[in-house]
């Protein structure tokens, strides 16, 4: 039996609806980037704000790779896909080469637009620093913006998934109102992912009837 079928037989009509509406939602013009950030719990909490707004593709690069914490991500790992990388040249070369813009998010830094002046460009990569030192100063660099969100008390800087959730949900609106030829995933894209999740439904619910799901 090809996929369609196995999909026919194993998830509801609404299931599979449900894949297309999320992903017709999925915004092709806006990435995040995590650079050397240190607490996994923080990416998870960051996946949860990605997936809510309709960033369907991370970057971690730094040494570490992602483990998952569905605790806090909330299953959001299996909608958003997380690209581990290590060398930051390789890093930046893939979003350049995608078409992305780096817009660095940055705290206390004077030259640094604030968040509701931003006019973002085409295709953003947002980056986010790490938890103790912000961006690398070779980061900063390579960032095309830096960008910040304005605070007014004794915490100049926020929690990176609260950062996280600020930023992405401001960018997502700018992009939904502002529509263009980016702002959604291309259908081929589109489609990769509506058969990965289905493969991916089908053989959770062949493994749980204890049917063979290779
Ligand atoms: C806990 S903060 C890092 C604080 C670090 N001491 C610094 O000086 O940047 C972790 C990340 O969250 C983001 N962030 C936190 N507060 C922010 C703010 N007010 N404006 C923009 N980004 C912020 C930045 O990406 C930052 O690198």
């Amino acid at each position: 039996m090809n996929l369609d079928a196995w999909a026919e037989v194993y998830l509801t009509p609404e299931r599979r609806q449900r894949f297309r509406e999320v992903l017709a939602e999925r915004l092709g013009c806006l990435t995040v980037v995590f650079e050397h950030v240190g607490d996994p719990r923080n990416i998870s909490a960051c996946l949860r704000v990605a997936d809510a707004f309709g960033v369907g593709r991370v970057i971690n690069y730094g040494d570490g790779r992602y483990h998952r914490n569905r605790q806090i991500s909330m299953h959001s790992d299996l909608w958003v896909e997380v690209l581990n990388l290590q060398r930051f040249e390789d890093t930046v070369a893939r979003l350049h080469q995608e078409g992305f813009a780096l817009v660095g998010t940055v705290v206390d830094e004077p030259t640094a637009t604030p968040l509701d002046q931003f006019e973002p460009p085409a295709k953003t990569a947002l980056v986010f620093g790490s938890e103790r030192n912000g961006l690398s100063p070779e980061m900063r660099q390579a960032c095309q913006h830096l960008v910040t969100i304005p605070t007014y008390g004794f915490a100049d800087s926020l929690n990176l998934g609260t950062a996280a959730a600020v930023m992405v949900r401001h960018l997502a609106e700018t992009y939904r109102q502002r529509g263009g030829p980016d702002l959604r995933l291309p259908a081929g894209e589109q489609e990769r992912l509506y058969r990965l999740w289905v493969e991916r439904d089908v053989r959770t619910k062949l493994r749980k009837r204890g049917i063979p799901a290779d």
